[in-house]
């Protein structure tokens, strides 16, 4: 088994490095290679997806990976940006299924913005199609519009569109995921306007047939938008398209009062993954060694589940998480009174210490 570790730029090597040092701790046995991406790789290789670097991701089992972008790279041509490197992995990997659970840790309910009895217990898991819509759709550019309001003007465009395969592959993730909890499933769309996710809830609603034991029902984006803010907990699995799941996914992470404490995974096909924090490189904490490294921690907990087969090892890291918690320790980002600040390393060194503690104790 190996790990591609793509740490990035921003607080990505500092989050990277406390995770490396919890898988380390496991003693599992898989290899792991580090390798430059987003604005470091762009500075040293003059490319944000240098190909050593996602030849090392393509051969490998697992991506674990930090985050990319910063202001100062905001104005090189779009395929030079960092945030390409992400894009061309999901891509060149087939990475469609994405993973974004927001969970409320029982010691954070007074982290959310929200009221404590509206998050306490709160378990979502959003479901987000990954290398389609938007993002992807071609054509898109710029031109001269020829029609529209003003033929004659400038004008951009992009352009959303799913089809039937890459809709029912999504919707069947879904709904094994759903199976696995319980077992409701809310598709998010906008069929009162757009064809293309018409379209997605015909779809959704076929494969849904398939799954009789499976509760399912569609929300617009607008309406979920507001009711993940109204009752957050009538939702559990959330399945929409490669756009929508982004605000949205933004959106539930933030009920839970911090994105730094929010995982993902990306799969493809054949389980292989990337594994990421929810949340960005956040420039203007970088190199202070403030950062949350949580999230990171927790992906690398996702890594082991679903791609490199360690279910045992990825419990050990969770609960070590709730442990640390419990005990009272908190990054900026989640510190409330009565609780103890600490910075990236120190957190990254209590869960490790959770971690062997555990084990001396049996
Ligand atoms: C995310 C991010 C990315 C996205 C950016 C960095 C390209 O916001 O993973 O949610 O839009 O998908
Ligand atoms: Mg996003």
């Amino acid at each position: 088994m190996k790990i591609a570790v793509l740490p990035g730029d921003g607080i990505g090597t500092e989050i990277v490095a406390e995770a490396v040092k919890v898988l380390d701790v496991l003693e599992l046995k898989f290899e792991m290679e580090s390798a430059l991406v987003g604005g470091a790789a762009y500075e040293a290789h003059g490319h944000p997806l240098p190909e050593a670097t996602l030849k090392l991701a393509k051969e490998s089992d697992a991506v674990l990976f930090g985050a990319v972008g910063d202001w100062k790279y905001d104005k090189l041509d779009r395929p030079l940006r960092p945030e390409q490197a992400i894009l061309g992995l999901r891509k060149n990997l087939g990475l469609f299924a994405n993973f974004r659970p927001a969970i409320c840790y029982e010691q954070l309910v007074d982290a959310s913005s929200l009221k404590p009895e509206l998050i306490a217990g709160l378990d979502i898991l959003i479901i987000r199609e990954l290398t389609g819509d938007i993002y992807f759709g071609q054509p898109r550019g710029r031109r001269t519009a020829v029609d529209g309001h003003f033929p004659g003007a400038e004008e951009a465009f992009d352009t959303m569109r799913y089809s039937r395969p890459e809709v029912e592959r999504i919707a069947r993730v879904a709904f094994e995921a759903a199976r696995k909890r319980s077992k409701r499933v809310t598709s998010v769309d906008k069929a009162n306007v757009l064809e293309t996710f018409q379209f997605w809830k015909d779809i959704v609603t076929e494969v849904g047939k398939e799954y009789p034991d499976v509760e399912l029902d569609h929300m617009y984006v607008d309406n979920a938008a507001m009711q993940l803010v109204k009752a957050p907990k009538k939702f559990d699995v959330v399945v929409t398209g490669n756009m929508f799941g982004d605000i949205l996914s933004d959106e539930a992470a933030m009920l839970t009062g911090s994105i730094g404490m929010l995982p993902s995974a990306s799969l493809n096909s054949s389980n292989q993954g990337l594994y990421e924090p929810s949340h960005g490189s956040a420039p203007d904490i970088a190199g202070k060694g403030v950062a949350n490294p949580l999230a990171t921690i927790l992906s690398a907990a996702m890594m082991l589940r679903f791609s490199l087969n360690q279910p045992e090892a990825a419990d050990r890291i969770e609960s070590a998480v709730k442990d640390v918690l419990a005990s009272g320790l908190r990054t900026g980002d989640i510190w409330s009174e009565g609780t103890k600040r600490v910075g990236t390393r120190e957190m990254g060194d209590a869960v490790v210490a959770a971690i062997t503690k555990k084990t001396i104790t049996g």
